[in-house]
């Protein structure tokens, strides 16, 4: 199991590890949008305030879009393209 907190919803949830960031954001009801759900658009980018270490590992297509909207800063991810594997915490861009 892992915690993901949403501070920005003031949510704490426990996820099994693995699960789909988009699918956890759907399910729990978070204001994490979403728009293509594929990492092109760049709707979902979301700060890591802790645990990016704990996500699974960027792909070359998520790279290349948080580095177009100038989020390629380490603390921004999509979420549509995450993968839980250990406590995250959350907030908005
Ligand atoms: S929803 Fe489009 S990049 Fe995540």
């Amino acid at each position: 199991m892992a915690t993901v907190e949403f501070v920005m919803d003031e949510l704490t949830v426990d996820v099994d590890e693995g699960a789909k960031m988009i699918d956890v954001c759907k399910q729990e009801g978070s204001s994490v949008p979403f728009g293509c759900s594929n990492g092109v658009c760049g709707t979902c980018i979301t700060k890591i305030v802790s645990g990016n270490e704990n996500l699974s590992s960027p792909t070359p297509r998520e790279s290349q879009t948080l580095e177009m909207f100038g989020a390629d800063d380490g603390d921004h991810r999509l979420l549509c393209q995450c993968t839980v594997h250990g406590d995250v915490t959350l907030d908005s861009p």
